[in-house]
């Protein structure tokens, strides 16, 4: 994958807010890319729904790769370098995935972006994710780089408290959001993912989340 190929995307970019970035469509293009290492690395480690510190059993259904991978149970939220599932190392995250969210960092504003992490949630029809801050990451420095994929999914970008009312973005397949500096620890979230169909995951929502965790 070449810096050129990225220049000849169409990609409309859009600023959510001061420091976050909608590049729409930028991960178009790389299906084959990603649903290949997507299948490789969750036959490595498999997707899970985790417990939350709370109890309850998450709707979305999460696997990671890199050094670190976001992990939840009654002990609480953290990384890890370990796979609990195995006990293993998770899989690296793929050469042509850090290229691709380097070169949607930079457009986002955000040049350098090395991730540690990469979160992969999986969400079927009627899962959802509710509003949250990530704020497990050592330094906040770091922005966050999203990428959507499958069928659609509203997206929704709120303040730094809760109860700020958080804007409705619908991310369709290929979107990439990236948010850091001032918008770092906004609060956000995903609406219950509506039954639909679309080719590169049939009736799922897959979204690979990057992260500087470490
Ligand atoms: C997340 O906040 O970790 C996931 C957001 C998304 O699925 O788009
Ligand atoms: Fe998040």
């Amino acid at each position: 994958m070449t810096m050129d190929l990225f220049d000849t995307l169409e990609t409309g970019k859009e600023r959510l807010a001061p420091g976050a970035v909608l590049l729409r469509g930028f991960a178009a293009g790389q299906d084959a890319t990603l649903q290949e290492h997507i299948s490789r690395i969750a036959g490595q480690a498999p997707f899970r729904q985790m417990v939350t510190p709370g109890g309850f059993r998450m709707s979305v259904a999460m696997t990671s790769c890199g050094d670190l991978g976001w992990i939840t149970d009654r002990r609480g939220y953290r990384y890890s370098p370990m796979d609990p599932a195995s006990g293993r190392p998770w899989p690296r995250i793929p050469e042509p995935w850090l290229e691709l969210v380097a070169a949607a960092a930079a457009e986002a504003g955000f040049p350098g972006f090395v991730p540690d992490a990469c979160l992969i949630n999986r969400y079927v029809p009627g899962a959802r994710m509710s509003l949250h801050q990530d704020r497990d990451e050592r330094d906040y420095n770091h922005p966050i780089v999203s990428v959507s994929l499958g069928v659609p999914a509203v997206f929704q970008f709120g303040g730094e408290r809760r109860k700020d009312r958080p804007l409705r973005v619908r991310l369709a397949h290929g979107d990439v959001v990236a948010w850091g500096g001032p918008a770092r620890l906004r609060y956000h979230g995903i609406l219950t993912v509506k039954s639909a169909h679309h080719p590169f995951a049939g009736s799922d929502r897959i979204n690979l989340t990057f992260r500087k965790a470490g």
